[in-house]
């Protein structure tokens, strides 16, 4: 099945009880155990709509099994738990969402875990590599930069040197960027965002093979971030439609970087779709589709960000990204506020930068409200 008939079918059951086409809602929280071949229960991650959900992200991403939780640090946290021990090296991608930044800077340590955060290039992450190493973990497309890094290389060093070697893999979404089939062990989601992409819903989601997923789940099991059979059912919901939203997306955001790129008020955007983008041959082999996410940053001599910001009338400043209507941050006041400003100035996060989450609306429309946005 290809990949919109995955969204529609893979997993979905019909309603034994009535022939309804879609999977019921099964919102008990106890399971008879009797004669039952395991115990079900929310927190072992395996009732009937958290497996169905499960079932479809797997076919998705060619994984073996999965774990969904109630939010992407949720499953970010648990994965990372789960193969580091106190005295363990983990090589972190520096470039990354702010939370798992935070996360990694500010608990590791007090976990007994040593860290190096590194540049995304194949040779920085082979160098921070040590015999320690535990976890190599990396973000492409990253945020908010849009860096992108090569799967393939970052996977062959961890199989070479026997790391487990993990992506968050949040902005490509399972439609355009397939990372296991890369060699890589486990992909994590923020379902937050593509996954569930209408902005009502938070979940997280770690998928992989079956030896690694077992792993996780053991820890993830005492963690305790599971997800409800009503807000499972709204993501299975969700899913149907990400194919086609995804292309949508892809499209849309293409047609925007284009128009930003040649503005004359803005001095730099980051698309892995722009063939300017210092990694677009990469982004070209490892991506079926540059996906709905771009950053820019405008002249500031000329416009200043928050007039931008405050004059967009349909575009709307939020925080978050990956739903149907276009929205934009400042990854500096949101994203990323929990660094301080020599961790941001480190990053290349500056204050002017914008970080666009393109929905599906018209092109035409997105355009023209940021071209008026943008006048002087
Ligand atoms: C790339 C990426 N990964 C992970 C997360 C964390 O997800 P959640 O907010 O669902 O915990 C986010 C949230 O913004 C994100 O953008």
């Amino acid at each position: 099945m290809q990949k919109n008939t995955q969204c529609v079918h893979s997993g979905s059951r019909i309603d034994p009880a009535t022939g309804g086409l879609n999977t019921p809602v099964y919102p008990s929280s106890a399971f008879r155990y009797l004669d039952m071949a395991e115990n079900v229960y929310p927190r072992y991650y395996n009732t009937p709509n958290q497996k169905t959900v499960v079932e479809k992200l797997c076919d998705l991403e060619g994984a073996e099994g999965g774990i969904l939780f109630s939010s992407g640090m949720a499953a970010i946290s648990a994965m990372m738990l789960a193969f580091l021990n106190s005295g363990d090296h983990a090589v972190i991608q520096k470039d990354i969402y702010g939370g798992t930044h935070h996360f990694v800077s500010a608990d590791f340590k007090r976990f007994g875990i040593e860290f190096t955060f590194t540049g995304n290039s194949t040779q920085e992450i082979e160098a921070a590599v040590r015999p320690d190493t535990r976890l190599i973990y990396i973000e492409t497309p990253s945020n908010p930069l849009l860096m992108i890094t090569d799967i393939q290389a970052a996977a062959d060093i961890g199989r070479r040197r026997g790391i487990v070697t993990a992506i968050d893999n949040t902005f490509a979404s399972p439609i355009n960027q397939n990372p296991l089939g890369l060699g890589i062990d486990v992909v994590i989601h923020s379902g937050t965002k593509y996954i569930g992409g209408h902005s009502d819903l938070c979940c997280g989601a770690a998928l992989g093979r079956a030896k690694e997923i077992t792993r996780i789940k053991r820890t993830a099991v005492n963690l305790g971030g599971s997800l409800n059979a009503l807000t499972c059912y709204l993501l299975e919901r969700s899913l149907k439609t990400l194919a086609v939203r995804v292309e949508r997306q892809n499209a849309n955001a293409m047609a925007i970087a284009e128009f930003l790129a040649r503005h004359p008020f803005v001095r730099r955007v980051n698309y892995p779709g722009l063939e300017s983008h210092p990694a677009h041959a990469i982004a070209r082999r490892q991506m079926w589709g540059f996906g709905g996410m771009l950053s820019f940053e405008v002249d500031e001599r000329q416009v200043t960000c928050d007039r931008f910001l405050r004059r967009l009338k349909m575009v709307t400043p939020a925080l978050s990204l990956g739903g149907v209507e276009t929205i934009i941050c400042a990854p500096a006041a949101t994203s990323h506020a929990k660094l301080t400003p020599a961790e941001r100035a480190q990053l290349g996060i500056s204050e002017g930068l914008l970080r666009l989450s393109v929905g599906i609306e018209d092109a035409e429309d997105i355009l023209s409200d940021i071209a008026q946005a943008l006048s002087r």
